[in-house]
């Protein structure tokens, strides 16, 4: 197996390995151990069926849990991240996140397997947390560190969030739901169970709050996060290509899904491997 690294170590393709198949213990080892180290991995040239991907999947650990997305038929641990050519609904993904971090357990790591790949746009960025907290000054990580913030999917599933309210068809059918209501808190600055670093933990999707502070209080220094950690700097734009497999890590990265590709077909599967609760 070969690691080519990006410079900034945020990152890392993975080649000369076939995922259609188990992988020895040393291999799996390795792929968990890149994992950790670079957040984000890409795997070209990985013609997986479903099977298969569920099959690498449950290499890395269990299923984790996704609500409020129907899952593919047959296939409760598979969504297909669909757009249709004609499709006017923002493409889904489209806001920086982390997936699912309103769970008490958000899943440690997300898997996307592209279908179709659109010849313009489609890109997925993502952030790197762990640098994004380097970063930071001393006092600043010295306010961060008792910090809970609260998590919580209303702004994107609830009765009043963004899909409640869409007009536009939509081929992915979500669920909006008074379930995603509820509140978790967990530690603003997580510490990563395998590397160690210290990474921000908080999106502008889910993040709605601070325990223990009025809104315009918690909402002030979420605001500087959420800017600080997408600036340019922490940032990489993946460039799909069709069977290219990415595995990133929920723990030390927020990720968007960008557009710029109306007028043609985008198809991805994805799953999720289970995670622990974000310990500070
Ligand atoms: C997501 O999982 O948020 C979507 C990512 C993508 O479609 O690029």
């Amino acid at each position: 197996m070969k690691v080519t690294p990006r410079a900034e170590g945020f990152g890392a393709c993975i080649e000369d390995i076939d995922l259609t198949r188990p992988l020895a213990d040393e291999t799996l080892a390795a792929v968990k151990a890149a994992w950790a180290r670079h957040s984000v991995l890409w795997f070209p040239d990985q013609p997986l069926d479903l099977d298969q991907l569920e099959a690498f999947t449950l290499q890395l650990g269990p299923f984790g849990v996704d609500p409020f997305i129907k899952p593919m038929p047959g296939r409760p641990n598979v969504l297909e991240l669909r757009r249709e050519p004609d499709e006017k609904a923002t493409n889904f993904g489209a806001g920086w996140h982390s997936d699912w971090s309103f769970q008490p357990e958000p899943p440690a790591g997300t898997l996307l397997h592209a279908e179709v790949v659109p010849p313009v746009g489609g890109d997925t960025l993502y952030a790197d947390c762990y640098r994004a907290y380097d970063a930071l000054s001393d006092a600043m990580k010295a306010m961060l560190a008792p910090l809970r913030a609260v998590h919580s999917a209303r702004q994107a599933y609830g009765p009043s969030g963004v899909f409640a309210k869409e007009t536009e068809a939509r081929t992915m059918q979500i669920v909006v739901s008074e379930e995603a209501e509820q509140t978790v808190a967990h530690p603003l600055v997580v510490t990563h169970p395998v590397s160690g670093r210290k990474a921000l933990f908080c999106s502008p999707v889910y993040t709605v709050g601070i325990e223990g502070m009025t809104r315009p209080e918690g909402m002030a220094i979420l605001r500087f996060l959420f800017e600080h950690i997408v600036q340019d700097a922490f940032v990489y734009r993946h460039r799909w290509a069709p069977q290219m497999l990415t595995l990133w890590d929920n723990r030390s990265t927020l990720h968007f899904a960008d557009g710029g590709y109306d007028g043609h077909l985008r198809v991805m599967h994805r799953t999720t491997v289970a995670g622990d609760r974000p310990r500070a």
